[in-house]
């Protein structure tokens, strides 16, 4: 018997490396790279860094990793760190900012998931003995409890503008700054100038098994190389991951496009079956939904497990799927199935199985 074969939507983490992609894992120089020994690391670093026109660049496990070197690094202890109250940094580091860097948070409240100028000057402190030294202000593109939500160019823009008057650092949660990157047309190179640092995840949209790159300044990133180490993600022969990065650079980027039309289908889909509410307008690979109250989010996430399809809870009623590299058009069109046999069977009675996968 066979192991059934489940449609997962829940991230785009959950992704296997191809075999072209191990293929180049399995054929990559390798060496200490703690020592700074590892041709294949080297290698990553300095394209990433090249991409994004920064000077340095630093390969590390995680996204989590690569937030919490910069946030370390751009504050002291005591101060302060404007972020969106959706954010990751915020919500999903397990405290991170208060328990690495010993700084706390001032959040933006807003239904956007983008933050603005005005929102940052009003929450920054003035200098003063008695008030917290607002330092760092982070932002997230895409936004992920924000439904994959992108920066425009010209927010991102004054938003740099705002923190560079203000003398604040300002970093990118770019986990999914690909996705962002894709769907505004940015270019690489204006895009990276806007930042003073970049965390890049090559573990999610752009398909690799692990690992994330931080970008800054020569000195950043000589100083964030200790700050790994400290947190324990020294890597040793860790370019066999790194080569995994260097092939999806080359060929998993542009075709990020096809994840977003899939999710800006499957969101059409989602909004015409009883009982949900599509939450924001898909732009990249995320979909958000509320379903409603009286059946609740358990039922849907268990009944569509049921058919083959794998979701996430993503607060109260809502859920969440994502499309990735491993959903193709044959997935999505089973998903839409299995998405209407579902709605129907809740609100309309029980439907045949015909969408049942084996
Ligand atoms: C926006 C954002 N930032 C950071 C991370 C952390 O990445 P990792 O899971 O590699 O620690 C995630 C993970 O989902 C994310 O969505």
């Amino acid at each position: 018997m066979g192991k059934r074969k489940y449609i997962d939507l829940r991230s785009d983490t959950v992704s296997k490396p191809g075999r072209e992609m191990m293929q180049a894992m399995m054929q990559a120089p390798l060496g200490d790279d703690v020592f700074g020994e590892d041709p294949t690391v080297n290698r990553l670093e300095e394209k990433v860094a090249e991409l994004f026109g920064h000077e340095a660049a630093l390969f590390c496990p995680s996204g989590t990793m690569t937030n919490q070197i910069a946030i370390q690094l751009h504050t002291q202890p005591g101060d302060e760190v404007i972020c969106h109250a959706l954010s990751h940094v915020y919500n999903y580091e397990g405290g991170g900012i208060a328990r690495n860097a010993l700084a706390s948070t001032r959040l933006v409240h807003n239904d956007e998931a983008v933050m603005h100028p005005h929102e940052v000057e009003s929450l920054r402190h003035d200098d003063s003995d008695w008030l917290a030294r607002t330092s760092l202000v982070v932002a997230e593109d895409t936004s992920n409890r924000g439904g994959g939500k992108c920066y425009r160019m010209d927010e991102l823009l004054a938003l740099s503008d705002c923190c560079a008057q203000l003398g604040l650092a300002f970093h990118l949660d770019g986990a999914r700054a690909w996705n962002a990157i894709v769907h505004q047309g940015h270019e690489f190179l204006r895009y990276g100038m806007l930042f003073d640092s970049i965390s890049l995840c090559l573990s999610k949209g752009l398909g690799c098994p692990v690992g994330s790159v931080l970008l800054g300044s020569r000195d950043f990133i000589r100083e964030g190389r200790r700050v790994r180490k400290v947190m324990g993600g020294g890597m040793r022969q860790a370019g066999i991951l790194a080569a995994a990065g260097l092939y999806a650079l080359e060929h998993h980027i542009q075709r990020l496009a096809d994840d977003h039309r899939r999710a800006t289908e499957l969101a059409d889909h989602i909004r015409q079956l009883p009982g949900v509410r599509l939450v924001v307008e898909p732009e990249t690979n995320i979909v958000l939904f509320d379903v409603d109250e009286g059946v609740g989010h358990k039922q849907w996430l268990a009944s569509l497990r049921d058919q083959g399809l794998l979701s996430v809870p993503f607060g109260k009623n809502r859920i969440r799927m994502v499309s990735h590299i491993d959903i193709d058009d044959a997935d999505l069109s089973a998903a839409r199935e299995i998405l209407s046999l579902v709605a129907e069977s809740l609100y309309l009675g029980p439907v045949s199985s015909s969408a049942k996968k084996g």
